[in-house]
């Protein structure tokens, strides 16, 4: 952390916050803020309180590690890019031919050493200060409540590490943990993750689970708890292969888990898989709040941390937030590895405000009839890739992905009833819009082939078309469109919902000859002329087998808060925001210096 802090600020990219500032809201607001800015920085507070626990604490937090492109190539220490081409050598090494080919793959394959964890028999770093048993107090550390609704404050930056049942295997995941009491703590590992199948192989054995938390260190460690490696593959590897330099680890103290060597801090314990508990509500990273449900509990058995430890954590909720650039590295890396089972594939791109698993748009060379559809079940069936609900796949000739504008022109002219498939399969623990809870619709749009009729369009400005709509249909409150240009011109609706938006758009059809996708949000929380935030809210919304309405190219989507209209029995989360006073009281100090457009345009 120290080595970060100093690389940070070298390069000009962290902000030291000297002023007292209280862990309970105060720094997830202004950690917040800060990193929805072009410019963001890291930020380390050095003055942190806690009112409600009449606290001062010494040690420091880091937030926003990951603040920036730059920031992340630096923690990096290489280029995103260069670290997929370099794995996608690995995984196509041929015979060399000729001697010099035959030194470059064996100085290539000896580097690779370098990928695996090393254990040392001795005491850690963070192992300096050791506090036991009846010692053991989680609020001596910082640890964040990010959000008013919170069920109190979590963990957001730790790095779970965990063995199987038989000890050969090994994981680290980034999973919060939300502080019960002074030594309990809920862990949310969620079902599909290798800790959730690891505390199965104990539970079915009816064994305590060992875990080893680690905060700080490298900050490559926590991005790599996130990378989503292959089941059985521990992921501190990867860090080996990035770092070219073997992690060092060593053993924790009251379990046999080993932790890199160099972390700040480590929270050793057991989880027992008879105890389970009331976990969330948490502002997460969708945007909306995961709601309670049932997660095992970890007993802390030891505390131990390095001399003058750094505490890092995060924020998560509305994008774009520091999981943008953690996000972007993800999907640089693991092109080559997706290739393996889509080997067409060219390129993709997980746009956060898509919150990475709710949209995928996917470049591709097609080779024959059917091969986007191919992808979609290949995706659907992959790993963290089978989490995604939306995905788009375009051919060779589309525009660049990042090139959003023409992109989005190029999908309009390909957009048909026929290439839309309407699947089912699992979501991420996260979502919201299922029907049920990790299992739901899935929309994939071959975008592939140029085969859509120009059915012309008797295009009419917004308060001709919205005059209509009214006379069809009152419960329609606003409406703006865009791409009116394309074959796909698309009506946003903003919707009074006081019946199924089915109805309304059965009741809308004669407007068909002027609009051919009609997508219905809320009239609440929603700015008809955000288009980053529509994005967002729209796909977090839907559940494709419910809210998608296909007939003769006329589309609609139903993107808003679904309700007993909808037969929809789970609840529907609320909004992760900001509490108002906090904003203004870090206003008025000085703390935070951003108008109300920014607020606005950040649905803050
Ligand atoms: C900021 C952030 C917070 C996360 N929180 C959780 C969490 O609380 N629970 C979870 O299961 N996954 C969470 N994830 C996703 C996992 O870290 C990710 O799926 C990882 O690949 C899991 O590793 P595993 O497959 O080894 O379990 C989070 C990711 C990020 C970037």
């Amino acid at each position: 952390m120290k080595r970060t802090i100093e690389l940070f600020k070298k390069y000009g990219l962290l902000r030291i916050i000297d002023k007292e500032v209280d862990i309970d809201l105060e720094i997830g607001h202004i950690a917040y803020i800060e990193v929805k800015k072009d410019n963001s920085k890291a930020l380390l507070f050095t003055n942190v309180i806690s009112k409600k626990l009449g606290k001062k604490f010494n040690m420091p937090v880091l937030m926003n590690t990951f603040c920036s492109f730059e920031a992340t190539e630096l923690l990096f220490g290489k280029k995103p890019d260069d670290i997929a081409s370099f794995i996608d050598e690995l995984l196509h090494l041929k015979p060399p031919k000729g001697f010099s080919k035959k030194i470059e793959m064996f100085a290539k394959l000896f580097e690779l050493r370098k990928v695996f964890p090393k254990r040392e028999n001795k005491r850690g770093v963070c192992q300096e200060f050791i506090k036991k048993d009846n010692e053991v107090n989680l609020y001596d550390l910082p640890i964040l409540k990010t959000w008013s609704d919170d069920g109190g404050p979590f963990i957001t930056m730790g790095q779970v590490y965990t063995v199987s049942l038989d000890g050969s295997k090994q994981n680290l995941g980034m999973y919060r943990l939300q502080v019960y009491d002074k030594n309990r703590l809920g862990m949310h590992w969620q079902i599909h993750k290798d800790g959730a199948h690891f505390f199965h192989e104990y539970k079915n054995a009816g064994k305590k689970m060992p875990v080893s938390i680690g905060i700080g260190g490298d900050p490559l460690y926590i991005w790599c708890g996130q990378a989503p490696m292959p089941n059985g593959m521990f992921e501190l590897m990867l860090y080996g292969l990035i770092k070219e330099k073997n992690p060092r680890l060593v053993k924790s103290i009251t379990n046999d888990i080993y932790i890199p060597n160099d972390v700040d801090i480590v929270i050793e314990g057991f989880v027992d898989p008879t105890k389970m508990e009331i976990e969330g509500p948490f502002g997460d990273h969708t945007g909306y709040y995961t709601l309670k449900e049932p997660y095992p509990v970890m007993d802390v058995t030891c505390i131990t941390h390095k001399k003058n430890p750094i505490y890092q954590a995060t924020v998560v909720g509305k994008p774009p937030l520091e999981d943008k650039y953690m996000g972007w590295a993800t999907e640089r890396i693991f092109l080559p590895l997706l290739k393996t089972t889509a080997p067409e594939l060219i390129d993709y791109r997980m746009p956060e405000n898509g919150v990475f698993h709710n949209l995928i748009i996917a470049k591709m060379k097609t080779m024959y009839p059917g091969h986007a559809k191919q992808f979609m079940h290949a995706f659907w069936g992959v790993g963290q890739m089978s989490f995604v609900k939306h995905a788009i796949f375009v051919d060779e000739n589309a525009p660049s992905l990042s090139d959003y504008d023409k992109l989005s022109d190029y999908i309009l002219n390909r957009i048909s009833v026929k290439n839309i498939l309407i699947s089912e399969g699992i979501c991420d623990a996260l979502d919201h819009s299922s029907p049920g809870s990790c299992y739901g619709g899935k929309l994939g749009i071959d975008c592939t082939k140029d085969n859509v009729d120009f059915i012309s369009k008797e295009i009419l400005d917004d308060s001709k078309l919205f005059e209509k709509i009214n006379n069809l249909d009152n419960n329609v409150s606003e409406i703006k469109q865009y791409k009116t240009n394309t074959k796909t011109p698309i009506t946003i609706l903003k919707v009074n919902k006081t019946k199924n938006v089915l109805k309304i758009y059965n009741n809308l059809k004669p407007i068909k000859k002027h609009t051919k996708l009609l997508v219905f949000i809320d009239k609440a929380k929603n700015d008809l002329e955000n288009i980053y935030m529509l994005v967002w809210r729209i796909v977090n919304n839907i559940d494709a087998k419910r809210d998608i309405f296909l007939e003769e190219e006329f589309i609609g989507i139903d993107a808003t808060t679904k309700n007993n209209i909808d037969n929809y029995t789970r609840q529907w989360p609320g909004d992760v925001e900001c509490d108002k006073k906090i904003i203004k009281k870090l206003q008025n100090s000085n703390l935070i210096n951003v108008d109300d457009e920014f607020l606005k345009k950040f649905y803050i």
